[in-house]
């Protein structure tokens, strides 16, 4: 049986244990997606996980969706995570970029006034974060199907641009109602054209994207996050054969490309993510969801059952930068404070105390 703090080897990368930071939004990067030093030295400081999945990362202006996140499309974003990576390799870990497009989950007002586009032209409910306050997420513009090769390419460059400041791959985003859950959900999928209409259709867009980033960087350098059925920020599967048909025909694509790892949210024993994990070739790393908080009872009970390879911890990694050896050791952790969640300064990000 597998033990939370013994190494694996995933794709191309070797890991010294199954213990993941969970990707987690934090909004510390400039209002050009620049990530800062501030960012490295979070980062860094949490090098002891096995593997380190970034917060959402825009692969482009018109794919940001909240304030203050970073990108992977320019210059000086791609210049500055070769500082981020540095501060982890330093420490002994290994880190990948969640690339996120996030859709309609999205406002002008957070990205330069850059337009908003998904699937389909249906605007999430509820409100979005901005400088002035909650506004109303705006009627995204559909794309066209002329389109999608664009909006592809940017996860190939954003992919690329990764690995070429020296992180060790990517993970697409595929989950949470942010873009490529929106091709997969049929209520924000109404497409008439080969990217709508039937469960293989609504999977494609995240079949060729997974395949356009496999191109770039070698598909054993990519991992995917999927949320079957969670139904966040509008994202609503709830035809459980529809919903079932439609991961089923992406993993099965995905499993066929050797891709590093599936990443799902969710309790794990729900017959469908049972079921896409026993599909899946490569290793499976799982995040519980949002309730219960993932302690290391719980991450450990998911490779005693078999559930998961390895474990994506969240909230603990914010407040406990240290989270192995305490875990390791069973000292005492310190509690995370919401309030700083999302956004700020170093305060609630890099002042956590180690033991
Ligand atoms: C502050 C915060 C930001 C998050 N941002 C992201 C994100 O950018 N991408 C993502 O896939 N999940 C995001 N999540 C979800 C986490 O990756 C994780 O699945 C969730 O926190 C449950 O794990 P936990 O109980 O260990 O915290 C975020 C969670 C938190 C608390």
């Amino acid at each position: 049986m597998a033990d939370l703090f013994e190494p694996v080897t995933v794709g191309k990368w070797t890991l010294n244990n199954r213990i993941v930071m969970a990707p987690m939004t934090r909004n510390r990067a400039t209002p050009d997606g620049v990530p800062t030093d501030l960012m490295a030295t979070y980062y860094g400081q949490r090098a002891t996980a096995g593997l380190i999945i970034t917060e959402g990362v825009q692969p482009s202006t018109v794919g940001q969706g909240y304030m203050n996140s970073p990108g992977m499309h320019t210059p000086a974003q791609t210049a500055a995570w070769r500082t981020v990576a540095d501060a982890v390799h330093q420490h002994g870990g290994r880190i990948v970029a969640q690339i996120m497009h996030a859709g309609r989950i999205s406002h002008p007002d957070n990205k330069h006034h850059a337009e908003t586009v998904a699937p389909s032209a249906i605007a999430a409910p509820g409100e979005m974060f901005t400088a002035t306050g909650l506004q109303p997420h705006p009627t995204p513009r559909a794309l066209g199907t002329d389109e999608i090769p664009s909006v592809i390419d940017e996860y190939a460059h954003a992919a690329r641009a990764a690995v070429d400041a020296g992180l060790d791959g990517i993970e697409l985003h595929a989950a949470n109602g942010y873009l490529l859950h929106q091709f997969l959900a049929p209520n924000t999928n109404q497409r008439t054209d080969s990217y709508g209409g039937t469960p293989e259709a609504r999977a494609r867009f995240v079949i060729e994207a997974a395949q356009a980033v496999s191109d770039a960087i070698g598909s054993e350098r990519v991992g995917i996050r999927i949320s079957p059925g969670i139904n966040l920020h509008g994202a609503i599967e709830d035809d459980a054969d529809d919903t079932a048909a439609t991961y089923r025909t992406l993993v099965d694509a995905l499993s066929a490309m050797g891709l590093a790892y599936l990443h799902t949210i969710g309790d794990p024993t729900t017959p469908l993510i049972e079921d896409l994990s026993h599909r899946f070739a490569g290793l499976r790393i799982v995040s519980n969801g949002w309730d219960p908080v993932t302690d290391a009872a719980i991450a450990q009970a998911l490779l005693d059952n078999d559930q998961a390879d390895l474990v994506a911890v969240g909230r603990a990694f914010i407040a406990n930068p240290d989270l192995v050896q305490r875990w390791q050791t069973q000292a005492p952790l310190n509690q995370p404070d919401v309030n700083t969640f999302y956004g700020g300064d170093h305060r609630g990000y890099t002042d956590y105390p180690s033991v």
